[in-house]
């Protein structure tokens, strides 16, 4: 449980290095990263470098004792390279260029610039690879971010068309599968397929889903890259790169598998007021972010990373973002610190040291302001600082629950929502909030993943579902809740041919015969009210809950449980207790606003409501807890931690 922070050297005077890097200590921080947007200050010119400042700003944090994140630059390639080469650029889906002027402004499938992320990798990695002060890597800066994964360039329709032909061989084989004799789309060779965009209503939905594969796998290719020169020139180092939150445009576990460690960077205000919540659940948690949130995606990134993750980025104050950008309740930097390491992360590193008086981000937060005094954040990781020293023996332990969650799911129900609200990341949230609710340990993993040891495997939607994995969770000794639309599509984007949920029916005798999908306010009356989403279910089962109107939407047979329909939070609530119960594996009514998570032995509560929370109203046999951290009341943003007997 170590603490970093991220440091631009080069956006202050170097007088002010070794003071900062002595402070950086002083407050207990053990990581910095360095160097991700500092592509034009490393070369200045095409193939002239200058190392000197880098040389001296790695000089000063390492004799202050700091490990540093090396990052490669390629988030921020300079102007004259983009001008020698405008090939580099990404194109939107309106087929304009997204140019020079901010970050990221580069393509994935511009060979070009793989070239060239390739060379400056190399440059940086040869310079520093063995630096005892370099201690880890990150790729690059938020693959994603300002939704750069998908371009339009003539350099991805030429690449798609290969990536089509390796995946399909000949072009009947494409036809057959995306059903282009619909509307007469038959192409007669790959060479007559385009990117997916520009056409005058909706493209073809299995074209659009195979663009999405192929834009992911070119992240995955990107990526591989630059891992494979770290690898080779800085052995013994982590690498890492920083995804986002809500971030769902390529396949992180893909992504990852080259990489040592996943990081995310984590502002749980900016993503709140972002979110899709009701504008009372905003205001409650206005200055503590949802409080499902961030914990979801730690549970989601130690998945990604297989066990091994960091917060890169931490939010220490408002940021300068989203529509709106609040302050932290006090204390709030601290306790979002915690729940991080609560759920197993190896760093939480906070953006940024200081506060920049200029450019894009003169209005963001740092642990100082741009006048060097300490924030009020700073204060916060200095406590966290100090108690996590003394918090030893806390190991990461598996959960007794999975959650499966897929990134071709996200893309699948984007193409085909059928109704405007059905989001599968805010599908997938619901389930996940409903189990921390329920004080239950979750990990989120892909479909793939080994299932034994787990007591509960969620899957909140899975539209293309494998049949070996029907057989993998009925091999396995867990109790098993699906959500709708699972087995709803074959790989290519088709209906089944035995219908949804396709290979689910081996194990549950159900067909859903017709879906609708209902306008916000329509609320369709029943045990529990639907909205949102429904199912016409065929089968002999007995529903355990159904409208008014008759129709089932939610059956039991053996180990298995369907939900035909957008489960409301009170449905979620009653399957989730009822499940764990009879998996066995305990279950808290705990307050709306306390979250808890074990790691280990050790058990964290935090508080993200308003008020002081008793924890003698919910946790058993609270009064005999001895604790490590703070007590039974709890205030707003208050943390608590025990050793469970
Ligand atoms: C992240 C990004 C940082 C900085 C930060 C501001 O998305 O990686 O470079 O922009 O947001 O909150």
């Amino acid at each position: 449980m170590k603490l970093g922070v991220c440091y631009y050297p080069e956006h202050w005077p170097e007088q002010m290095w070794a003071d900062d890097a002595r402070r950086m200590a002083d407050l207990g921080l053990t990581w910095v990263r360095i160097g991700e947007f500092a592509w034009s200050r490393i070369e200045p010119d095409p193939a002239r470098f200058d190392w000197s400042w880098l040389d001296r700003a790695i000089e000063t944090l390492g004799a202050a004792g700091l490990k540093i994140v090396m990052c490669t630059p390629t988030a921020t390639p300079p102007k004259w390279l983009l001008d020698a080469s405008p090939d580099m650029l990404a194109v939107d889906s309106r087929g304009a260029l997204r140019r020079f002027g901010s970050r990221r402004h580069y393509c994935f499938s511009s060979e070009s610039y793989l070239l060239q992320s390739a060379r400056i990798t190399r440059e940086v990695a040869t310079r520093y690879g063995k630096h005892t002060a370099i201690a880890a890597w990150q790729t690059d800066n938020e693959y994603d971010c300002h939704d750069t994964t998908i371009s339009y360039s003539e350099n991805a329709r030429q690449a798609f068309r290969s990536w089509l032909e390796q995946k399909y061989c000949n072009v009947a084989n494409l036809n057959r599968a995306w059903g282009t004799v619909f509307w007469s789309q038959e192409y007669r060779s790959f060479d007559e397929v385009d990117p997916p965009f520009q056409t005058v209503t909706e493209a073809n939905p299995s074209h659009r889903l195979d663009y999405r594969r192929f834009s992911s796998d070119q992240v995955v290719r990107f990526n591989r890259q630059q891992t494979g020169i770290i690898r080779e020139l800085s052995p013994g180092r982590d690498i890492l790169h920083n995804f986002m939150g809500v971030s769902t445009s390529f396949d992180h576990f893909d992504v990852s598998k080259d990489l040592d460690a996943a990081s995310w960077d984590s502002y749980p205000l900016g993503f709140l007021e972002q979110g899709p919540w009701q504008a009372d659940v905003k205001a409650r948690y206005l200055r503590q972010g949802h409080p499902d949130f961030t914990a979801f995606h730690h549970d989601l990134y130690r998945g990604v990373g297989r066990g091994r993750w960091w917060v890169m980025e931490q939010q220490p104050g408002p940021v300068n973002w989203a529509p709106w950008n609040p302050a932290p309740l006090p204390g709030m930097v601290r306790a979002w610190t915690w729940e991080a390491f609560a759920h197993g992360a190896e760093v939480v590193s906070y953006f940024r040291w200081r506060q920049a008086p200029f450019a894009q981000e003169q209005m963001h937060a740092g642990l100082h302001t741009p006048d060097n005094r300490e924030t009020a954040g700073a204060a916060e990781v200095r406590q966290v600082a100090r108690e996590a020293d003394e918090l030893v023996g806390a190991e990461t332990s598996r959960a007794s629950v999975a959650l499966l969650f897929d990134y071709a799911a996200k893309w699948l129900l984007d193409i085909q929502p059928q109704g405007a609200d059905f989001d599968y990341f805010h599908l997938v949230l619901e389930f996940y909030a409903a189990l921390r609710r329920g004080g239950l340990n979750v990990d989120v993993l892909p479909p793939d993943a080994p299932l034994d040891g787990y007591r509960l495997i969620v899957v909140p939607s899975l539209p293309i579902l494998e049949g070996s994995l029907i057989e993998r969770l009925s091999a396995c000794g867990a109790q098993i809740i699906i959500g709708p639309r699972t087995g709803s599509k074959t790989g290519d984007l088709q209906i089944p041919a035995s219908m949804p949920p396709g290979p689910l029916q081996e194990v549950m005798p159900l067909r859903v015969t017709l879906v609708e999908s209902l306008r916000p306010g329509w609320v369709e009356a029943g045990d529990f009210g639907v909205s949102r989403w429904l199912e016409h279910i065929a089968t002999e089962l007995a529903p355990l809950a159904r409208t008014a109107s008759g129709k089932g939407f939610w059956y039991r047979h053996g180990k298995f449980q369907y939900l035909g329909a957008w489960p409301s939070a009170d449905l979620l609530d009653v399957v989730v207790k009822a499940t764990a119960e009879s998996a066995g594996i305990p279950f808290l009514n705990l307050h709306e606003d306390l979250r808890i998570r074990r790691r280990g032995e050790v058990v964290f509560a935090v508080n993200y409501g308003p008020e002081t929370i008793d924890l003698s109203s919910c946790v058993p046999a609270a009064a005999t807890l001895e604790f490590i951290l703070g007590g039974l009341l709890l205030p707003p943003a208050g943390v608590a931690a025990w050793r469970e007997a």
